[in-house]
């Protein structure tokens, strides 16, 4: 594989949640499988008044909880000696100057060339003066027709809504132009989301299945079983439609929806998901409540073990209505698949960890096999399980032998852990190496991130605007609210419930 230019990467927000258990654990990983660049420094930067041995000794204590892979004390001190750290308040438009001379020193001493990457893992509030600070200093600029780069890497929220998305994008674009700028959605790095692309371009046998002729409706799933943990503030200000939908959801949509890229470069592959975005339906405020239905989880005994609500969560107001749980029926207007209802839902508190996207086919036109059988919809179904338990299934119907044609679902499995010697890597390290390649294919762009907003805003201004709209609760551990189920779904419908039964002990699984 090929191994990135020479450069140094520089981490705002460098002793934060997101560096110790993604950032360095990735790094690591890239530096045990040779590819990170021949010549690679990383620079922290945050408030902390370190030295770079601070630095190192807080990242080795985070490899030892945080990464998967065990190395011995001279491979991680090889790892750590990459690492220096630079004290600096990112609203301080001074002391960017130490930034650059550091830059400088750090360059000179590891024979760089001058190629930068900033990755902004700082609360949204600091994107600006960063950015703004970077500008003043020229930390931004590629020289015309030179080959140094200078890149931007932002992390989540990018916005809050479509306008504070779109300022976003405006004030960023003042200073770098948009092939500097990489978003990160982590969803689009997972090996999963990605083998969507390969499995539906790669394969001539589903392609002329994959649409409104074939295709009876699509789900798409996000259930996590942990609550709001520590984030409790955070997530009151966000919600699982900010937080889950608007981004990873979306971009799973888009990639399972998209038309085939002309090619595959990141222009051509991300000009057909934007396309999928700007062709949402509209969901006006005043349809939101049949469209979209909201749930906040409420305490429950989950295994003999009791568990709060959401509103007795640290952080959250007691009359909170801030949903943990949506589900929304979505519709893409175009020639593929006009008429195919998307359902999508998320949540947290849910009885499983599990992220799917099931491809639900259409019945037969004539079921020929009625004596033996009640139910013939439904028995085609492509599942697509993002994570855990990585696979692809198919599910059909078989005769069950002896007499009669009685029909039974069974399924034809693909799993990740039945390739030996495979390892899945994780988002983040296939994200920093992409973004080192400079190949920006798996990152979101300003404009898909804008048509994202686009679509979600109108359901937030109604939630918000309307106090009528409700917001149902749900026993933490169940499978949301029931609502989901009788407000928006079809006659004969239902959602796929991966791990049917519920709270208490005895919690039965079919992962
Ligand atoms: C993050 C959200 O973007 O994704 C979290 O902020 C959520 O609330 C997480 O738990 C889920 O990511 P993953 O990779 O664990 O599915």
């Amino acid at each position: 594989m090929e191994r990135p230019q020479n450069c140094i990467l520089v981490i705002f927000g460098a002793s934060g949640d997101l560096t110790q258990r993604k950032l360095v654990p990735a790094l690591m990983d890239l530096f045990r499988l040779n590819l990170l660049p021949k010549s690679f420094v990383v620079l922290g930067v945050g408030r902390k008044p370190w030295s770079d041995e601070d630095f190192r000794v807080f990242l080795g204590k985070s490899l030892n909880e945080f990464s998967h892979s065990r190395t011995g004390p001279e491979e991680t001190a090889k790892f750590l000696g990459k690492f220096f750290f630079l004290s600096l308040d990112p609203q301080d438009g001074e002391g960017f100057r130490n930034l650059k001379n550091r830059l400088k020193e750090l360059d000179r001493q590891f024979g760089i060339g001058e190629n930068y990457m900033y990755y902004l893992s700082t609360p949204p509030s600091l994107f600006d003066p960063i950015v703004r600070n970077l500008g003043a200093n020229n930390l931004q600029r590629e020289e015309s027709r030179s080959e140094k780069w200078k890149r931007l890497i932002i992390e989540k929220p990018f916005g809050y809504d479509l306008a504070s998305a779109r300022a976003l994008i405006k004030k960023i674009r003042k200073v770098f132009r948009e092939p500097q700028i990489y978003r990160i959605d982590h969803y689009l790095g997972k090996e999963t989301v990605q083998n969507i692309l390969v499995f539906r371009f790669a394969n001539g046998i589903f392609e002329p299945l994959w649409n409104r002729h074939y295709v009876h409706h699509v789900e798409i799933t996000a259930a996590e079983s942990i609550g709001v943990e520590d984030r409790g503030g955070y997530y009151e200000g966000t919600g699982v439609v900010r937080d889950m939908i608007q981004n990873h959801l979306l971009q799973i949509l888009g990639v399972v929806a998209m038309e085939p890229p002309s090619a595959f470069d990141p222009d051509a592959v991300r000009n057909e998901t934007v396309k999928i975005f700007q062709s949402l339906r509209p969901i006006p405020e005043a349809e939101v409540e049949k469209s979209v239905v909201r749930g906040q989880y409420t305490a429950s005994l989950i295994k003999g073990k009791n568990v709060p609500g959401y509103r007795e969560e640290k952080g959250v107001k007691p009359d909170s209505r801030t949903e943990t749980f949506a589900a929304m029926k979505v519709f893409v207007d175009n020639w593929r698949w006009g008429g195919v209802p998307f359902y999508i839902r998320a949540g947290k508190r849910l009885p499983t960890r599990v992220t799917e996207v099931v491809i639900h086919f259409r019945a037969t036109p004539h079921f020929l096999f009625t004596k033996d059988n009640a139910n013939r919809s439904g028995l085609n179904q492509l599942i697509l399980r993002v994570q855990p338990n990585e696979g692809i299934m198919l599910k059909f119907g078989m005769k069950v032998p002896g007499g009669g044609f009685r029909v039974k679902n069974v399924s034809m499995d693909f799993l990740y852990s039945d390739l030996s010697e495979t390892r899945l890597p994780e988002a983040y390290e296939r994200l920093l190496l992409d973004g080192m390649l400079g190949d920006s294919t798996l990152y979101a762009r300003g404009d898909a991130v804008e048509a994202c907003w686009g679509f979600i805003d109108p359901i937030l201004k109604a939630w918000k605007q309307d106090p009528a709209i409700k917001i149902y609760g749900y026993p933490a551990g169940t499978w949301g609210v029931e609502q989901a189920n009788t407000l928006f779904m079809e006659h004969g419908v239902e959602w796929r419930y991966p791990c049917k039964n519920l709270v208490d002990d005895g919690v039965v699984c079919e992962l």
